[in-house]
């Protein structure tokens, strides 16, 4: 991809002074089936697969709509799908037609969802992009209806007794004279959003905690290729956004510098939580 066809992609978050880039649907589908298995792990283990009384699901963060997809196809949900990149929202509209989908382009701070909808709200692999997740969390709990399940898979989710290393590390290489005039405008954005305080906010949002998973292992960072296809297209999709192909040696010199530290640990974390009847 092109720095051309990456500066049309620019989007303004209402949380943020800075220009966030959007996330390419086609770069971050080459990438995605280890967090595709991942969300659908967590449905088996819901049965939202085999629901009877089929409603309403909404699917925050939606991605290129993989997940949405299933939840329709597979699952006979009627899924509202969010999503702060047009890219995204986009390739959901292309994935999804003739399903019971809608799919929008939103910012998590402002989603817009009716109270009391959804027998099933998902966000995977968004939370640890959001500086402050309490509102968001608050508006997918009032989403939901009575006995309705919350899954939320998010990196970074690290107890806060073990610090941010992986955060302290990039922002280190993002500090070096040679990138730190370029990167100003797409800084690391990267949030330690850590599970036991994810959980107390749910418990005191009224949820019944059902399961937690920490450290799950995704598929698709095996090999060094692989590993950096998925970093350009998630982990560094801002910064690929300005920098082209130069983020491939802001790549190599983040991981360099990850493993010398022994720091390259991303902590996914995945929350069920229901809310009573
Ligand atoms: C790693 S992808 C996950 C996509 C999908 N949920 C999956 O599991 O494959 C993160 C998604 O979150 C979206 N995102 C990032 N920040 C967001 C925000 N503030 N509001 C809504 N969506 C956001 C990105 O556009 C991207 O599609």
């Amino acid at each position: 991809m092109t720095n051309d066809t990456f500066s049309k992609s620019f989007t303004q978050t209402k949380d943020s002074k800075v220009t966030q880039p959007e996330w390419s649907a086609s770069e971050y589908e080459e990438g995605n089936e280890g967090q595709f298995q991942a969300a659908c792990h967590a449905m088996e283990s819901i049965n939202a697969w085999n629901t009877r009384d089929k409603g309403y699901a909404a699917d925050i963060g939606c991605g290129s709509g993989r997940l949405v997809e299933a939840l329709a196809r597979k699952g006979g949900w009627q899924v509202d799908a969010k999503d702060v990149s047009q890219s995204m929202i986009d390739a959901v509209i292309k994935r999804c037609e003739g399903l019971p989908v809608t799919a929008s382009v939103c910012d998590a701070s402002d989603l817009s969802l009716e109270k009391n909808k959804y027998a099933l709200v998902s966000s995977c692999w968004m939370l640890h992009w959001l500086k402050n997740a309490t509102n968001t969390l608050e508006q997918m709990v009032n989403a939901l209806t009575p006995s309705g399940n919350l899954v939320l898979q998010w990196s970074c989710g690290q107890p806060r007794s073990e610090g941010f290393l992986l955060r302290d590390t990039l922002q280190e290489v993002f500090d070096r004279p040679k990138w730190i005039e370029r990167l100003k405008s797409a800084p690391l954005a990267m949030y330690h959003h850590p599970i036991e305080e994810m959980s107390s906010l749910l418990e005191s949002m009224g949820l019944e905690i059902v399961s937690t998973r920490e450290n799950i292992l995704i598929s698709g960072g095996e090999n060094i290729a692989g590993l950096k296809r998925s970093l350009r297209s998630a982990a560094f999709a801002a910064q690929t956004v300005v920098l082209g192909d130069d983020v491939d040696e802001l790549i190599d010199e983040s991981l360099y510098l990850l493993n010398a530290r022994n720091a390259l640990r991303i902590s996914n974390t995945e929350i069920i939580a229901r809310k009573p009847d």
